[in-house]
């Protein structure tokens, strides 16, 4: 049985979707009754669960001889994201111990090998380690890079013709990889067999930088799109002021600024494997999803 948790989520519901292709026996863990009726009618089993939930998960675990789990995110408009991350992750290992479950593949981040100075992920190094010490299971660490999907974000600015950047120069390019081909490396990973911990690092089939990510959607919309840097220093109050949490925006410009400086990237001491979906592929999901 596979066991697939935040299946709601962007790289849960593609993981769920195709192991359910490939014919697998799935059990899906999400939180509300509409969601398990939409996986039910599609093949699959439901539990209902919050991974703060304990007695609630270890059911949901049950019997996975894998599971597919996520270290999971705070709304942006929320304040204390780390707590949140390291608190549910802990229950979460709690759950996954009390079932039994011999093997998971948890989605990490890139830049997880630090444990600080990283902003929005930094809790992502302490949950790999309690996933390792506390669930009893073998993990694989999943670390993909910057996800092309936040781009989505800016999608109203690039219909008017700007893709506003906080990463810059126009012509800097950084490592960013789309959730499908996160999503098609995860369900990989939870096919073939693992007998020790592993860390599998993702980027995406090649670099980007913001001025290609503006020609790509030029192409796409068959309009031209004038990429722009706005200034990292100015970050957290931007975001603040469209609503997320001082606390988010504030990790979010230090993510932002780590990037820059290369301290937030994947560890180029380890392997690096590359996805095979190309950025025009990702994007124009994007705007066919807005
Ligand atoms: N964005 C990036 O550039 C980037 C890069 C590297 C790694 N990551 C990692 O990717 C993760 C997000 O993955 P994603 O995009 O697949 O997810 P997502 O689309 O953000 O969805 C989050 C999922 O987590 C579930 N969830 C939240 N709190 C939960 C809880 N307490 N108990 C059970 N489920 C809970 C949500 O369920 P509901 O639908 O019920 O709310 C939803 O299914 C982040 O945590 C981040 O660390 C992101």
């Amino acid at each position: 049985m596979y066991v697939v948790t935040c299946a709601t989520g962007r790289t849960g519901a593609s993981v769920a979707r195709l192991l359910l292709e490939a014919g697998r026996k799935i059990r899906v863990v999400v939180r509300k009754n509409d969601a398990a009726e939409r996986f039910r009618a599609r093949g699959a089993e439901a539990a209902l669960a919050d991974y703060a939930d304990v007695p609630a998960m270890t059911e949901a675990l049950r019997g996975a001889t894998v599971a597919y789990v996520i270290p999971p995110p705070l709304p942006v408009t929320e304040s204390g994201h780390h707590a949140y991350r390291v608190e549910r992750t802990r229950t979460l290992a709690a759950a996954i111990r009390a079932a039994g479950v011999p093997r998971i593949v948890s989605l990490s981040s890139f830049a997880a090998q630090h444990p600080d100075g990283t902003g929005m992920i930094k809790s992502c190094h302490t949950c790999e380690r309690i996933l390792d010490e506390e669930s009893g299971a073998i993990v694989t660490h999943l670390r993909p890079a910057f996800f092309l999907e936040n781009w989505a974000a800016q999608l109203p600015a690039v219909r008017d013709g700007v893709l506003p950047s906080f990463l810059g120069p126009i012509d800097r390019k950084f490592t960013m990889v789309g959730t499908a081909d996160i999503a098609s490396v995860a369900t990989r990973l939870l096919l073939e067999p693992a007998n020790d911990r592993r860390i599998v690092q993702l980027a995406g089939a090649d670099e980007y930088s913001v001025g290609d990510l503006a020609a790509t959607f030029a192409r796409l919309l068959g309009r031209h799109v004038e990429p722009m840097v706005l200034p990292i220093e100015t970050m957290a109050d931007e975001l603040t002021a469209r609503g997320f949490s001082r606390d988010t925006a504030t990790n979010y410009q230090e993510l932002f600024g780590g990037m820059m400086t290369g301290h937030v990237a994947l560890d180029a001491s380890l392997p690096i494997q590359r996805g095979t979906l190309g950025l025009a592929y990702s994007l124009g999901v994007m705007l066919a999803a807005s």
